[in-house]
């Protein structure tokens, strides 16, 4: 699984051949620059879940619940749910949290809606955990996602995203539950493995988390590429001939005989 946010990287992501694209929250940080997800919107993820499903003709698209969208009532997060489905084009939703969300699991799952569930690491509580930090690492705290994990795939969720916590616990995880895993900073037992398509991509030019593989590094190229044009449209250079248009030919007129 890849995140993805627009038409175009939806399309070189399935090209590619990732079986799943997820329209993460994390559009709040790579795409509008704030510090944490909290801020996006219902609207945010059934534009861009929009924008995904016409580049897509292959992957599963998830598209993600923000903080706020789910929480309040069952039938609030019925309703955001059934937005990113009808109107974002999105074929799942993702939302985060363990036992306390296992009942509106079940409800969305009983209303014909697929859950991808997350744990671990959850995003949209930064500010409980005291920031991005690596979860479960005592036995209490690991003791406490292994019940989380149970809890979502009884409700009924068909994956489980297992986010920033112990290969250890993760590889347990994985043993236990059975629906599949997907794990982004938990480590090789997982069953599938996600990351976000600006880390993978080396767009992003100062977060370095050590979970990551940065399989390019474009944005050192894409800075080299636009420095290039800057240069060439000063010394101009481009547009070169093949990139100008010239005006029509006109036939040339018959000489009158008469
Ligand atoms: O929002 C997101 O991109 C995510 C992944 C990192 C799992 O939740």
């Amino acid at each position: 699984m890849v995140t993805a946010y627009d038409a175009t990287f939806a399309r070189i992501l399935d090209e590619a051949g990732a079986d799943l694209l997820l329209v993460g929250d994390s559009l709040g940080m790579v795409i509008q620059g704030n510090d944490d997800t909290l801020s996006v919107t219902v609207d945010d993820i059934v534009y861009h879940c929009r924008a995904v499903a016409r580049g897509a003709s292959h992957a599963h698209i998830v598209g993600d619940m923000p903080f706020l969208s789910y929480q309040l009532t069952p039938e609030e997060a019925l309703r955001n749910a059934g937005r990113i489905l009808a109107q974002g084009r999105a074929h799942s939703v993702k939302l985060e949290g363990g036992r306390s969300v296992a009942p509106t699991i079940a409800r969305m799952v009983a209303a014909g809606i697929p859950v991808m569930a997350h744990v671990g690491l959850t995003p949209q509580s930064v500010h409980a955990m005291g920031g991005f930090r690596v979860q479960g690492r005592d036995e209490d705290d690991a003791r406490r996602i292994l019940d989380d994990a149970h809890a979502v795939a009884e409700a009924g969720a068909y994956a489980l995203v297992l986010e920033g916590i112990p290969g250890e616990l993760a590889a347990r995880i994985t043993a236990e539950v059975a629906i599949p895993t997907i794990g982004i900073g938990a480590g090789v037992d997982c069953d599938g493995q996600v990351l976000v398509c600006y880390d993978l991509l080396g767009l992003t030019a100062d977060l370095r988390p050590k979970f990551v593989k940065r399989y390019d590094e474009l944005f050192d190229r894409g800075v080299a590429a636009v420095r290039q044009f800057c240069d060439d449209v000063r010394s101009r250079s481009f547009p070169g001939p093949e990139h100008t248009f010239g005006v029509a030919k006109r036939p040339r007129a018959v000489a009158s005989t008469g």
